[in-house]
């Protein structure tokens, strides 16, 4: 693979990098005098870095990727022999792994019958976005326009998404943002006690009665689209409270509203089902997901609708103006729905999302056990392998823990060997949950080592 002056001179690349890569979400000062890291090699649940040193990812490749796991030799296998066959086409024709995964993945959700390719999360939603104006142009005269999105969601890093961005912090510095978008308030029960006249015994159902609240509002004429996360991510690992979701279901189809489901981290097993909305019971108009669809092997993306939106673009074809009109060079890429064929087929054969709840569960219980030896940890949560504890600095209070003591226990367990995540950087002042992620093939041995490695460090951190 290395070629040249790289051959077998791990240090050569170590200094490449350092001169000449731009990483994301990085601080690049510290790596004028430290090396920055190189990961080098991955197989199963653990990753190598460039001086051996094993760790065990409990993150999956660090933003909730690699869901089958590292090394996958089928996957490259799949991908090798469909780049030989065909790398390319665009869009505007199909593929063979394109149309193969297409119905594939349809059959797992049923209620959708379209799929748009492309090639990032951030990219789908945008798509979903134009999907909802378009509409609004087509059918509202453009007035019905607006898409609604909640504090705390994320939905990609574009201008589109972060116009859309609940995450104060994410977003600072990059405005001004897109008109359009409108935000409505979390659903997060651990500190509905913060938010003003919350019912705190029916907290889903006000939390839902919320975004009614910003619907009427802004008057429901002018709202085409509502986006959320199932359970959301970066945000700090929501899991919407009881009655929430059907209470969602019936205001979008009291004002006519699409609900777009960002899928992005959820999808493809994360939280135990294909899909982190069918834990719910809802039906989404349009469903955008990402991350896992190929576990990291190909970048793929897809926007999947119902056949009624899907309509809604092909209704009047002597109209050369009605179809989505939307290029997404990528989204021809054959590497994509290769590699996510075989990841389907894997998650299916190894019985992924069976392990993925029965895992989730058991490290559900190990990190609740540990909150009842460390008060720092407010509350664990989370669904199947996606969980969060939220530290503060006081039960009662629930005062969030500060970012660089949260970051600080990440540090610890990294140099144990074990790599979690903490948001970071999203929320002023609420930076304060460890996020947990491992593949879906974890085993109960895997979650011991990461609660022990955490236990060791909020020891450390917090004595
Ligand atoms: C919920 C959610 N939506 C969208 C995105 C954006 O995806 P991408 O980084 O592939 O553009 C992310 C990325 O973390 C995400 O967490």
């Amino acid at each position: 693979m290395m070629d040249g002056k790289f051959d077998n001179d791990i240090q050569a690349v170590v200094d490449a990098d350092r001169a000449h890569v731009w990483h994301h979400l990085s601080q690049h000062k510290p790596y004028e005098t430290v090396d920055p890291r190189i990961i080098v090699e991955g197989k199963g649940m653990r990753v190598w870095d460039q001086k051996g040193k094993e760790h065990l990812d409990a993150v999956s490749g660090g933003v909730w990727t690699v869901n089958v796991g590292y090394g996958r030799e089928s996957i490259a296998n799949a991908v090798r022999d469909q780049l030989l066959k065909l790398c390319y086409f665009a869009g505007s024709a199909g593929s063979i792994p394109g149309a193969i995964f297409s119905e594939k993945l349809i059959e797992k959700m049923p209620g959708l019958s379209r799929v748009y390719y492309t090639n990032s999360g951030s990219e789908a939603n945008e798509k979903a976005f134009k999907m909802i104006r378009q509409i609004a142009h087509k059918r509202y005269g453009g007035k019905k326009h607006k898409v609604l999105y909640r504090e705390r969601d994320y939905h990609g890093t574009t201008i589109g998404c972060l116009s859309a961005g609940g995450q104060d912090e994410r977003n600072a510095q990059y405005g001004p943002f897109t008109p359009g978008f409108v935000r409505v308030p979390h659903c997060l029960e651990y500190r509905a006690f913060q938010q003003p006249g919350a019912d705190l015994d029916n907290y889903g159902e006000w939390a839902a009665n919320q975004i009614e609240q910003v619907i009427l509002a802004e008057g429901p004429d002018t709202v085409g689209g509502l986006c959320l996360e199932p359970v959301t991510a970066g945000g700090g690992v929501i899991v919407p409270p009881k009655g929430y979701w059907d209470r969602v279901q019936e205001i979008c189809k009291k004002y006519d509203i699409l609900l777009h489901i960002d899928e992005v981290v959820c999808g493809v097993g994360r939280t135990g089902t294909w899909f982190g909305y069918q834990h719910y019971g809802i039906k989404p108009d349009m469903v955008t997901m990402a991350k896992g669809v190929a576990s990291g092997y190909a970048a793929i993306a897809c926007l999947v609708t119902t056949e009624e939106v899907f309509n809604m673009f092909k209704d009047d074809a002597s109209d050369p103006m009605n179809y989505f009109r939307d290029i997404s060079t990528f989204g021809g890429c054959t590497a994509g729905p290769a590699a996510a064929i075989e990841n389907m087929r894997i998650i299916e054969d190894e019985n992924l999302l069976g392990n993925c709840t029965a895992m989730g569960d058991y490290m559900l219980d190990q990190l609740n056990a540990l909150s009842d030896k460390h008060k720092v940890i407010g509350q664990a949560r989370g669904k199947g392998l996606f969980l969060g504890a939220e530290l503060v600095k006081d039960r009662d209070t629930r005062e969030a823990m500060d970012e660089s003591r949260v970051q600080a226990v990440v540090k610890d367990c990294m140099e144990q060997g074990v790599i979690i995540g903490a948001t970071n950087r999203s929320l002023p002042g609420l930076n304060n949950t460890l996020c947990f992620s491992p593949a879906l093939i974890a085993t109960k041995d895997d979650i011991n080592q990461i609660i022990s490695a955490v236990d060791g460090a909020l020891t450390r951190v917090f004595g």
